[in-house]
């Protein structure tokens, strides 16, 4: 492919070194308010990005720009080829069996939504069953709460226990009364780390005949996803949050759903033949990408993958488990936190949501980023989870490939301040 001159990734020894990972990374090298390497505890919300993706996305603009699809002449012809090898990597990427089951969105949201107006309301119907979990974030929630709302179908939930686990106990209730159609599961909750258990919930959905969506929102970026080892229809994820640019994500869709579905919007790219009166669509995946798409933020989410693949995805689970699991036990040790989510030991992705009794998340996270450790603070999308927890909000530190120990060595002493600004210590 001719695509952007991108640098070979550091290369780092296995298990990976983090301090190396984070050279590759300009903006964390110099933190806004302490001049000190910026810690950055936020993944969870968007990652930050190496030089390669961001030589990615000047080296189209700089040397193989112009529209994608129609035109003849040297530029399109490359950025042509370069957008499309964007979805080989993804197709690589989620070992999917085709580039033409792999549909650029914006991200995770509009992927969720492609579904739930296309296959939603064509296929839904009074008595129909839509499953999801307590669990979710708003954009696996609001679309389908909409769909259901369009076609009489039910939205039904599987609930999660005070530890904000799954309980599958009660599945089979779940689908009786009416006809199960959709299970629409997030794999890794961006609010507590919780990792959902498709080996149970996918087979039951299957004895069903209902289809099942994943939310790979937090679960693609941090470890390998099979999506034909897991059996599942739909699968989305954002490319943002796996160190690629904004506005670019994907769907992935099994060939034969996708081709059966309808277009959810209309326009230039979507096409084959167009009269007055009117027109007959193209193929997939090209049907479902109206208009003109993300051109350098798609390429460079495929340098994105590129990179992510050399550091070598198992490797960065291995470190965020390890990441995750220190900065749990510190966090354990700190008077008056709460750590929401499941047990230290029990598995979950890089998500630490936490409470100090007598300070506001909001005051926490402002207070950090005085020191240049960034964390979240607030809802994270997840409403009714976090009602259902009995809280408003919480502190959130989230991990990935570049975090060291001294980051979150560098939280807890934060922490430390919080609590003897607030009077605590
Ligand atoms: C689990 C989960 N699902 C969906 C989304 C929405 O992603 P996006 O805003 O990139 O569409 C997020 C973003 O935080 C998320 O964490």
């Amino acid at each position: 492919m001719t695509d952007a001159p991108t640098r070979a990734a550091a290369p780092v020894a296995s298990p990976l070194d983090p301090e190396r990972v984070s050279a590759d990374f300009p903006i964390l090298a110099v933190g806004p308010n302490t001049g000190r390497r910026l810690a950055y505890l936020d993944s969870a919300a968007s990652a930050m990005k190496p030089s390669q993706v961001i030589d990615s996305l000047r080296a189209t603009y700089e040397s193989a720009y112009a529209n994608v699809h129609r035109g003849v002449y040297a530029h399109a012809a490359a950025a042509t080829e370069n957008f499309e090898a964007a979805r080989e990597a993804v197709r690589d990427l989620l070992n999917a069996r085709s580039p033409r089951e792999v549909i650029f969105t914006r991200g995770t949201t509009e992927a969720i939504n492609l579904v739930a107006y296309s296959w939603g309301r064509t296929n839904l119907e009074a008595g129909d069953i839509v499953v999801t979990t307590e669990l979710e974030h708003h954009s696996n929630l609001v679309p389908w709460q909409q769909a259901c709302a369009a076609t009489g179908a039910e939205l039904r939930f599987i609930p999660v226990d005070d530890d904000g686990v799954i309980d599958v106990s009660g599945l089979d209730a779940l689908a009786e009364g009416g006809r199960l159609r959709m299970v629409a599961v997030v794999h890794v909750s961006n609010s507590l780390g919780t990792h959902v258990p498709l080996d149970v919930i996918v087979p039951w959905a299957k004895s069903h005949d209902a289809l099942v969506l994943v939310d790979g929102a937090q679960s693609v970026p941090h470890r390998s996803v099979d999506v034909q080892a897991l059996g599942i229809d739909f699968l989305a994820f954002s490319g943002h949050k796996l160190m690629g640019p904004t506005g670019a994500g994907a769907l992935w869709g099994r060939e034969e759903l996708l081709a059966e579905m309808p277009p959810w919007q209309f326009g230039g790219e979507m096409i084959r033949r167009v009269e007055y009166e009117t027109s007959t669509f193209n193929d997939l995946p090209w049907k479902f990408e109206a208009g003109t798409p993300a051109i350098a933020e798609v390429t460079a989410m495929g340098a994105a993958i590129r990179y992510l693949q050399e550091l070598g995805i198992d490797a960065v689970h291995q470190h965020e488990v390890e990441m995750t699991r220190y900065a749990h036990e510190r966090l354990l040790d700190v008077p008056g936190l709460r750590v929401l989510g499941p047990e230290l030991g029990v598995e979950r992705g890089g998500v630490l949501s936490f409470l100090i009794e007598g300070t506001h998340p909001h005051d926490i996270a402002t207070l950090l980023d005085t020191y240049d450790v960034n964390v979240r603070a607030g809802h994270h999308c997840t409403q009714p989870l976090m009602k259902r927890l009995g809280v408003h909000a919480t502190a959130r530190a989230s991990v990935y490939a570049y975090t060291t120990r001294e980051d979150i060595d560098r939280l807890i002493d934060g922490l430390a301040e919080v609590r003897r600004v607030f009077g605590l210590a």
